[in-house]
C-alpha cells in the first residue's frame, strides 16, 4: 500500500510567513499618537523656593536669624514648618508697610508668591 505524500508545501508555508510580517508593519496611526499630560510645572523647593527665600528673605531669616527676625528660613524643615505651623503664606500676602509685611521691604511679585503657594498645596516637594 503506497502512501501519497504531498509535496510542496513550502511554498505556501512562505507566502503565510510574508503576510505576518506583513502585517506587523501595519500600525495604525492612534498608537503614535499620545494624550499630552499636563505640563504645568510642578514646583520643588530645590528648584524653585530655596532660591526665592535666598534672595529674599535670608538677609534677616538666616541661621541665626538677625535684624529682628524670630526664626531662620534657611533649611526646607523650616519653611515648610512656617508654611504649615507659622503664617508665612499670609506674611507674604500682607500690603506693603502694613505690620509684618515680609519682607518688609515691599511685597514680592505675585507671580513669585503664587509659586509659593502652589508648592505648598502640592504637598511640599523637596526635589
Ligand atoms: C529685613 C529683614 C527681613 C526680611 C528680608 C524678611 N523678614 Fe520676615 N521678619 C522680620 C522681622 C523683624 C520679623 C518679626 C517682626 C515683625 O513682626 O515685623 C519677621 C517676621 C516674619 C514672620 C512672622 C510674621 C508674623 O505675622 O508674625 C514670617 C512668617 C516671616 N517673617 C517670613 C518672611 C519671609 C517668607 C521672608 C521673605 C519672603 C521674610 N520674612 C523676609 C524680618 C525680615
Amino acid at each position: 500500500m503506497g502512501r501519497e505524500v504531498t509535496m510542496g508545501r513550502a511554498v505556501p508555508i512562505a507566502t503565510i510567513i510574508c503576510l505576518l510580517f506583513a502585517s506587523c508593519t501595519n500600525d495604525s496611526e492612534s498608537d503614535l499618537v499620545e494624550i499630552e499630560p499636563d505640563k504645568s510645572k510642578t514646583i520643588s523647593y530645590e528648584a524653585d523656593i530655596r532660591q526665592i527665600i535666598g534672595n529674599n528673605c535670608l538677609d534677616c531669616h538666616k541661621s541665626p536669624p538677625v535684624n529682628g527676625a524670630p526664626f531662620s528660613l534657611d533649611t526646607y524643615d523650616r519653611v515648610k514648618d512656617k508654611v504649615e505651623n507659622g503664617n508665612l503664606i499670609t506674611a507674604i500676602n500682607r500690603q506693603s508697610g502694613e505690620p509684618a509685611a515680609m519682607p518688609p521691604t515691599g511685597r514680592l511679585p505675585k507671580a513669585t508668591i503664587d509659586l509659593i503657594e502652589q508648592w505648598a498645596d502640592e504637598g511640599f516637594l523637596e526635589q
